[in-house]
């Protein structure tokens, strides 16, 4: 159902809670090193400000457990935003209790506050109601998420809050993100196929099962690519393995057979004797990783086979490298992929950390349909899961029976 969008939100002179995902890398002398998540966040920002709101703007960063870490405080973020904004944006350090009840007091329209970090407090990710409530009161019952690489969680401040608020709204980020990947579910030109790669199979294992239902073809490469092989009885040397894994994997091939789903995996690798950009690395076949080896790229043949099917496909999404492309000597499969996806005639999605920072690294970033924000948040959507941050927000069905 449509969702309540910040365009239909009466925002003069209101106090708005905007949550948004500032979950960004951040360098040990605490700089934000890529401030793509601030900036995709500043439609929503501007739009809100030029109409006359006071914003309180909360996030997470990173996984601190609930407890505070100087090392993911969100002040470096509330920098960059500022610089970004051209004008200041006061910091709150805590997110709840007397500083931050005191901070969002907000007396002006056009001023921006940025709370600490939502997960220093456990009850974030607990959807704990009181905190939550508390969160909500910070505002004056309205609400928007902007978050969408966090719209996949069930936190106090993504799902909680809503229960607290008159009007919970989608940001434009949010709205952008959901119209393309909707697009990419909806009626997805075909052949479509998902690539999918990094390090865990037990990250994407229920993505894998719901994209199953969707595509032509599933490539799967990176680490997770070597408990797939392993499962078929194919020696994998010391690659990456997840023992435990290794049953649910070979009920997603016998799956993918079933349902008539082409599951391409790597056909020759590049590997090493460690995770070492010093280390002599060379190409082998299939079943050929030697005992005292791990593979940690994709190789050439592998590129020219997935190449070759992402150049047919008229839909693609991509989430996960296809090796270590962090050091240059296993770079070439993930850049050759990123520079194949680019190149093809397909609606392309790129979403996950990882392969963004690979789809610039090569060079063709620009050339992407739509790069997502959000990797887990897309990876679930496009795998068929409500996502509980959107799922919270008002319908619009609610909102006009309330106006009636
Ligand atoms: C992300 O980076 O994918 C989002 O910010 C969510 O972070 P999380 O996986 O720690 O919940």
């Amino acid at each position: 159902m449509a969702k309540l969008s910040i365009r239909d939100l009466e925002l003069v002179g209101q106090r708005v809670f905007v949550r948004v995902d500032f979950n960004v890398p951040l360098s040990e002398v605490g700089q934000v090193t890529d401030d793509t998540r601030i900036r995709e966040s500043l439609p929503t920002i501007k739009y809100a400000l030029e109409k006359g709101a006071r914003l309180i703007l909360a996030s997470h960063l990173g996984r601190p457990k609930g407890k505070p870490n100087p090392k993911m405080s969100l002040r470096p973020a509330a920098e960059r935003l500022g610089e970004l904004l051209g004008q200041p944006v006061t910091f709150a350090e805590d997110c709840v209790g007397t500083v931050a009840e005191e901070k969002s007091q907000v007396r002006e329209n056009g001023q921006v506050l940025l709370l600490e970090n939502l997960r220093f407090h456990i009850e974030e990710e607990k959807n704990d109601q009181g905190f939550a409530r508390a969160l909500a009161a910070l505002c004056d019952k309205l609400y928007v998420n902007d978050a969408f690489g966090s719209a996949h969680r069930a936190h106090a401040s993504t799902e909680g809050i809503t229960r607290f608020v008159d009007k919970a709204a989608a940001g434009l980020l949010m709205e952008k993100e959901l119209t393309y990947l909707t697009k990419a579910i909806a009626q997805p030109d075909r052949p479509y196929v998902a690539v999918l790669g990094g390090a865990k199979v037990s990250d994407k294992i229920e993505v894998i099962a719901n994209l199953l239902r969707l595509v032509d073809t599933l490539i799967l490469g990176g680490g997770m690519a070597y408990t797939f092989l392993n499962s078929k009885n194919i020696p994998v040397g010391r690659s990456l393995v997840e023992g435990d894994k290794l049953p649910l994997a070979a009920q997603l091939l016998a799956e993918a057979a079933r349902r008539n789903v082409q599951v391409l995996l790597p056909v020759d690798h590049v590997v090493a004797e460690k995770l070492d950009p010093a280390a002599r690395t060379e190409v082998v076949a299939l079943k050929e990783i030697p005992d005292s080896k791990m593979a940690l790229d994709i190789g050439p043949r592998t590129i020219e086979v997935f190449a070759a099917v992402i150049h047919r496909a008229k839909t693609i999404v991509w989430n996960g490298p296809m090796g270590v492309f962090e050091h240059a000597p296993f770079a070439q499969g993930t850049l050759a992929i990123a520079r194949a996806i680019a190149d093809s005639d397909a609606t392309s999605i790129v979403g996950g950390g990882d392969s963004v920072a690979a789809a610039h690294k090569a060079g063709v970033a620009n050339r992407m349909t739509h790069i997502s924000t959000g990797g887990g948040a897309s990876l679930e959507f496009l795998g068929g899961r409500k996502l509980p941050g959107v799922e919270a927000l008002t319908d619009l069905a609610d909102r006009q029976a309330g106006r009636s």
